[in-house]
């Protein structure tokens, strides 16, 4: 069934100093995990010092964002090349990237291929706005996202990577998700994937769900088909809300396997 993907999102938060010692934090609360994989997503200039720090431990880490070029003239950026051996994982097309700075399909799917491109898996975030909600547009959204980000790249290289489905309505609101809405979300992006890339494909993809996930409701969305973990941000910035989630995530039963005939 393979472990649960657990990222925390923190988004323009916390200092080096803080990230450290939160990392310090979360082993001692957390130990060694078996059924659950974490990943940290601090600010980029944490990156570089919780790598070494990280391998003592058993986290992994994404970047937040990153530009989709190897090299060259772009003041200020940082590309997925220089990230490369450095986080294992790339957050893409976050709504706040989509809504604040203006990304678009075109730069997603760019930014989707340079990750595949230097070793690191996208985490390609798609989701609904509440207006789209209301006019029952979800299923065009998702469809138009996951064709717009993964225009790219390849049915093998599609298996490997993941989706999160964060519905920008329920992103730091506390307006969460259904699990029902979230099975059928999930259930969609599935077909759309099989139907573009193949069964193998869509059988492959982990899809995370994430928006306004804490400790009370984690569970509901572990234990929904065809989820494969929580995309985490202001829950995630309290080390002992976070530890809990994983707690809860890794003595998870296991759902009972079916016996063939
Ligand atoms: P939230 O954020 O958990 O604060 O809703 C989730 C995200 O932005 O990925």
């Amino acid at each position: 069934m393979g472990k649960k993907l657990i990222i925390a999102n923190w988004k323009m938060n916390l200092t080096v100093n803080e990230a450290s010692l939160y990392v310090h934090k979360l082993d001692k609360l957390v130990g060694k995990l078996k059924n659950t994989e974490v990943v940290l997503a601090p600010t980029m200039l944490a990156l570089q010092p919780l790598n070494m720090q990280v391998q003592h431990h058993h986290f992994n880490l994404a970047v937040q964002n990153f530009y989709w070029r190897d090299s060259g003239a772009y003041t200020g950026e940082v590309s997925a090349s220089q990230l490369r051996g450095i986080v294992q994982y790339g957050i893409i097309g976050h709504s706040e990237r989509r809504h604040i700075f203006a990304e678009r399909s075109k730069d997603i799917r760019s930014k989707v291929q340079a990750a595949v491109r230097n070793n690191i898996t996208p985490v390609l975030c798609i989701g609904e706005t509440a207006q789209e909600r209301a006019n029952k547009e979800t299923s065009d959204v998702i469809r138009d996202q996951l064709v717009g980000g993964l225009a790219n790249i390849t049915s093998v290289e599609v298996g490997q990577i993941v989706i999160a489905y964060e519905p920008v309505w329920s992103i730091g609101t506390g307006k969460f998700a259904s699990p029902r809405d979230v099975e059928r979300a999930v259930k969609y992006i599935r077909r759309q994937i099989e139907h573009l890339f193949g069964k193998v494909a869509a059988e492959n993809v982990r899809v995370l769900y994430g928006g306004s996930v804490n400790l009370d409701n984690a569970m509901s969305y572990l234990q929904t088909a065809g989820v494969n973990g929580l995309l985490i941000g202001e829950s995630s910035l309290d080390v002992y809300a976070f530890a809990g989630i994983i707690k809860k995530c890794e003595d998870m039963p296991s759902l009972p396997v079916k016996r063939g005939k």
